[in-house]
């Protein structure tokens, strides 16, 4: 039987006291904030795509295929070298408030900070809160297989001057306050308008064209058009949407598929009732548009 190295034996008592540490003041003192945390976190959809199927939570996620190369989202654990551990509050709010890395990189907007960007403060640190909470994992992170010139950080510098203002979610006093809560969910948090939206060439959302449905960038499926349109959602009643939201089941049977099964798994199933009836009240009253994108020719 091959001995243990002295080294590892020493290591497990020190490990332990620290794990001690942890779970006695800061776990309790945060437990509120993280709790919060918890609730932003699964509304915002972190989880899937920062775990891989059957892998440690958040410590990097599975392939993202895109019209300009694979993305693998980062270990976000709170471990000190594979994750954030080492980020101060600061760092992490201005990564997903501008897209800047502690380092001064832009970030990919394959990371959904163009929504982001709308949470409140007070949101994005009980978010960062819960994310303390996680299990630290050791898995490094993948680096992307990025196209050329995209591969190069900087290009991002033109995209986000065309397509990005950084900046917390104003409420409009023109609308009430289900309304002004279900917009912050669905521009801040759930990022419904980011595969719900046309793109211009450059990959910028088509704020004209606000839901009015879009090809996803891999595959066939198109995210329907969101409006109360005839050739959007005007045959559902907001008990429909509300439900689908819940469930994943369509009013006329089916259930929902691809990118919005998971979104339903991973988020809008874990939110509170009042919350979906708040989105689905919000899409109908939204302007009606027609949907412009085309069905693949088979
Ligand atoms: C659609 C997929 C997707 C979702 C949803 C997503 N992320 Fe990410 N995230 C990424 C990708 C991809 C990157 C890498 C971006 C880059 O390298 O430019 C990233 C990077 C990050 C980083 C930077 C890490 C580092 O080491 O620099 C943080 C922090 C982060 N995400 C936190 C979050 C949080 C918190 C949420 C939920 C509110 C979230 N992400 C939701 C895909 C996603
Ligand atoms: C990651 C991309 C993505 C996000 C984020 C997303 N959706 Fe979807 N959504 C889709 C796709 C793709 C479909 C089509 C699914 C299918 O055909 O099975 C869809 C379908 C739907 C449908 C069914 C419409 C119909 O006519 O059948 C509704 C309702 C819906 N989404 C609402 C929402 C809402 C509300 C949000 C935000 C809370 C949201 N989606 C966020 C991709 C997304």
């Amino acid at each position: 039987m091959k001995r243990r190295p002295a080294k590892a034996r020493r290591f497990i008592p020190l490990a332990c006291a620290l794990a001690l540490v942890a779970a006695s003041g800061v776990a309790h003192a945060q437990s509120g904030a993280a709790d919060r945390g918890k609730y932003i976190f699964d509304s915002a959809g972190c989880y899937g795509c920062h775990t891989e199927p059957g892998g440690a939570p958040m410590a990097g996620g599975p392939a993202l295929r895109t019209a300009y190369g694979t993305f693998y989202a980062p270990n976000i654990t709170p471990d000190p070298e594979f994750g954030i551990g080492q980020w101060s509050d600061a760092d992490f709010t201005r990564a997903l408030r501008e897209g800047v890395s502690p380092r001064g990189e832009h970030y990919f907007p394959v990371f959904p900070y163009p929504a982001y960007t709308k949470m409140t403060t007070p949101d994005l640190l009980d978010l960062r809160a819960y994310l303390t909470t996680i299990a630290p994992s050791k898995k490094p992170s993948r680096s992307h297989d990025v196209n050329f010139p995209y591969s190069i950080r900087l290009t991002l510098l033109p995209w986000k001057w065309l397509n990005f203002t950084a900046g917390e979610f104003k409420p409009d006093a023109g609308h009430d306050a289900q309304w002004n809560r279900a917009a912050y969910l669905v521009e801040a948090l759930t990022h419904c308008g980011e595969c719900h939206t046309p793109r211009n060439w450059l990959g910028g959302l088509e704020r004209g064209q606000w839901m009015s449905g879009a090809r996803m960038p891999v595959g066939d499926l198109i995210a329907s058009n969101l409006t109360p349109d005839k050739t959007g959602l005007a045959s559902w009643s907001a008990a429909d949407i509300a439900d689908a939201l819940e469930t994943g089941t369509l009013p006329e049977g089916g259930t929902l598929g691809g990118e919005m099964g998971e979104v339903v798994k991973n988020s809008t199933a874990k939110m509170r009732p009042e919350d979906r009836e708040a989105i689905a009240a919000y899409l109908k009253a939204l302007p009606p548009l027609p949907t412009t994108v085309k069905k693949k020719e088979k």
